[in-house]
């Protein structure tokens, strides 16, 4: 029988957007880790997931509704009896189309649930690990889109750009708590609700000619990254960025190698 101990052992963790595809890689690489994981998703996503072993609860929480967002965290805490590290994952994807046709209400959503939410949730994370006195991780799922536009995704972008100073802040207001925050800047990861664009030739031919690596990440490249930013190694890292993408963001004109 192994006794190896497990990264993250009897570390208590929430995750949003678990159901999703990089949602569910984290829960599941942080529960391989001896975490105990409260999952967080919207009720229908989450009820038809299930999750390996018996350190996963599944608890449904909608990013546009603050009430919810408030009981489904203080719930989470309860039931872990404490926060070591919370990941905020979920988020709506891009696609509102062109800026001139972009509506209030497109808006609105892209930034209700993508920075606002992350802003709620983080908040309540931040209060309950400030409460236990201990410190604690905030990670936070950006996106290369923090830093890089492209086209038909002004509100997704934007929101994502948010995210990205709104780690910075967090990291700034809350080093003396000890809780460190981070931000993982995915590139183009093949998840299930990408439903193969990937293998789309021109989008094929995109990734091959702007991604230094040639491909799509998959979902299990960005847990890597959100394990090392739990775990107590990475302990005098805050405010930082780790950009998980293949080395898209590292190249300009890829097409002419
Ligand atoms: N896949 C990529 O290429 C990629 C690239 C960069 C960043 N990201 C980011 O990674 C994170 C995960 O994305 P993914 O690729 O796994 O996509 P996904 O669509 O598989 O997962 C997103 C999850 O968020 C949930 N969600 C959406 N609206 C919600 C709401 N109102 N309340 C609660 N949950 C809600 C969805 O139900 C879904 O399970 C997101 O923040 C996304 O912006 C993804």
């Amino acid at each position: 029988m192994s006794s190896a101990v497990g990264r993250l052992e009897d570390k208590r963790c929430v995750v949003t957007g678990a159901a999703g595809g990089i949602g569910r890689a984290i829960v599941e690489a942080y529960a391989r880790e001896g975490a105990r994981v409260v999952a967080m998703d919207l009720a229908e996503p989450l009820a038809r997931a299930t999750w390996p072993g018996d350190r996963v609860t599944a608890l449904p929480c909608d990013l546009a509704d603050r009430g919810m967002i408030e009981r489904a965290m203080g719930e989470a805490v309860a039931l872990l009896g404490g926060l070591d590290a919370f990941v905020a994952c979920g988020a709506l994807k891009w696609g509102t189309g062109s800026f001139l046709d972009l509506t209030d209400h497109d808006w609105d959503r892209y930034i209700g649930v993508n920075l606002t939410g992350t802003f709620l949730t983080c908040r309540a994370a931040a209060r309950a690990m400030a409460a236990q006195g201990n410190g604690g991780r905030i990670i936070t799922i950006g996106s290369v889109n923090s830093f890089m536009s492209e086209p038909n995704a002004a509100a997704y972008v934007a929101a994502k750009g948010g995210v990205a100073m709104l780690t910075r802040a967090m990291a700034v207001d809350l080093g003396r708590q000890g809780i460190l925050c981070n931000m993982i800047a995915p590139g183009p990861i093949d998840v299930p609700n990408a439903k193969g664009i990937y293998e789309e030739p021109k989008l094929a031919g995109e990734v091959r000619d702007e991604v230094a690596l040639e491909r799509a990440g998959n979902p299990e490249d960005i847990a890597a990254a959100a394990v090392f930013l739990a775990e107590d190694g990475a302990g005098y890292m805050t405010g930082s960025t780790i950009t998980v993408d293949g080395g898209l963001s590292a190249m300009i004109f890829g097409g002419m190698r």
